[in-house]
């Protein structure tokens, strides 16, 4: 007899993007609604869920809100210990805390401590999926993957690629960032629920031939994603054009080395010129919007509502740990006051949408995560929406069931997670 889980709750639901239709057509909670997992899968929601026999064990959630998963479309799982790192902007964060930590990761066993240490993290704070820079160590890469496989994850990740102004022993070359990526890339890609990414870290650290050579490997392997950093601060974007004479632009940077394409991943994308909107639009890439760390670094306000409105496809991540935080919830409300700080208002409807079926979109993976939905995988975050007394007392003044849930995500944190979902199964608590 197959085992089936029957969770019930208030369900977010989704039926289209919030930010190019409205959103109260496109994402709604389902109250006292019910979810039936099967096997690892969701095989159904709402009334056609309400089924009982001996095979179906009951998860009670009631008054408490049955979410997807997080999807965090950008994090660095080596930065784990340095996260909180003090008083520097972008090179010198880098150059003073993320370089000499991403060293340490060169030992195997510390590699897989630092992965082991993140995902429980990410799972802590509600993330099921992330899509995560390893450092130049192939080995690293095999920590992380081996983690999320361990936890059932499904995890996004690469060797990051880097042959200049990096440090002794954080430098590869254009061949061997080459081979190393493309042997990883076999080892890993489809097993299981790991999909690989090409990861030149950003144009400053990689030669032209080193783009070059990771641009033919994208090319031989078009169905894997590929993610970099773009356009985060004003300083690195006039090292890249001191770096790239010849470029239009920082984009034009990855265009020249066939580093642009539908699958291409772009952390931060904060200070882009007209054409570089232009471009990424045309192809259908993505972006990833990384508030806690653009406000934490000092880097500047994304235009969440101008990018995400014109379609642009945006993600939400923690930058972990260029970001101040592992949580999502502390991202959403980040996301919030840096539209706030452009002038708008972003609905908690919008937010959800970007932390779940808005990043698993960016990460093409939208057709299994990020959504309830009969035949979506059942990696699920349930939150309490009265976790602390600040929040209880200003959720008590609800009168619907979205101001019940905007205290939680402006003032929420892991203590508002109350069970996660990995593939098909609670976590061990
Ligand atoms: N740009 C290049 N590398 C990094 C990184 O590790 N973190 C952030 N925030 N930006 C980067
Ligand atoms: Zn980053």
């Amino acid at each position: 007899m197959t085992q089936r889980d029957l969770i019930t709750g208030h369900v977010l639901q989704f039926r289209g993007n919030p930010f190019t239709q409205h959103w109260a057509e496109a994402v709604s909670i389902a109250e006292n609604s019910a979810v039936l997992i099967e096997n690892g899968t969701i095989v159904a929601v709402g009334e056609a869920a309400r089924v009982s026999g001996p095979d179906v064990t009951l998860h009670d959630h009631s008054g408490r809100l049955v979410c997807p998963g997080f999807v965090d479309a950008h994090v660095h799982y080596p930065q784990t210990a340095i996260i909180a790192s003090w008083g520097k902007r972008l090179i010198d964060w880098l150059n003073t805390y993320t370089f000499p930590e991403e060293m340490r990761l060169a030992d195997p066993a510390y590699a897989r401590t630092i992965a082991d240490r993140y995902l429980d993290l990410a799972l802590d704070h509600g993330t099921t999926s992330v899509a995560s820079y390893a450092t130049i160590h192939p080995t690293s890469v095999d920590a992380l993957f081996e983690a999320a496989a361990a936890r059932g994850m499904a995890v996004v990740a690469g060797k990051t690629c880097m042959d200049r102004n990096a440090p002794n022993g954080l430098r590869d070359t254009a061949q061997s960032a080459y081979d190393d990526s493309k042997a990883l890339l076999d080892r890993w890609h489809g097993k299981g629920r790991a999909q690989y990414a090409i990861t030149p870290r950003f144009s400053p650290t990689s030669t032209p031939e080193q783009l070059t050579a990771l641009g033919a490997l994208w090319s031989e392997r078009p169905d894997v994603l590929m993610q970099t950093h773009l356009s985060e601060q004003v300083d690195e974007i006039a090292w890249v054009q001191d770096l790239f004479p010849e470029a239009r632009d920082y984009l034009d940077t990855y265009e020249a080395t066939g580093l642009l394409g539908a699958r291409g991943v772009y952390g931060h994308s904060i200070h882009l010129t007209p054409r570089e909107v232009a471009r990424l639009s045309e192809v259908g890439a993505s972006v990833v919007h990384c508030p806690t760390s653009n406000t934490f670094i000092g880097s500047g306000l994304f235009d969440l509502m101008g990018l995400a409105r014109a379609g642009q496809c945006v993600g939400l991540a923690t930058d972990t740990g260029g970001g101040s935080s592992f949580s999502m919830l502390r991202t959403m409300a980040a996301a919030y006051e840096v539209a706030q700080l452009r002038g708008a208002a972003v609905h908690a409807a919008q937010l959800l949408w970007l932390a779940t079926a808005g990043s698993a979109r960016a990460l093409h993976r939208h057709d299994h995560l990020g959504a309830i939905a009969a035949g979506m995988d059942a990696d699920l975050c349930i939150l309490d929406l009265t976790s602390t007394p600040a929040i209880t007392q200003r959720a008590a003044q609800a009168d619907h069931i979205w101001d019940a849930v905007f205290p939680t995500i402006m003032m929420g944190d892991d203590r508002a997670v109350a069970q996660v979902w990995v593939g098909g199964k609670p976590r061990p608590t």
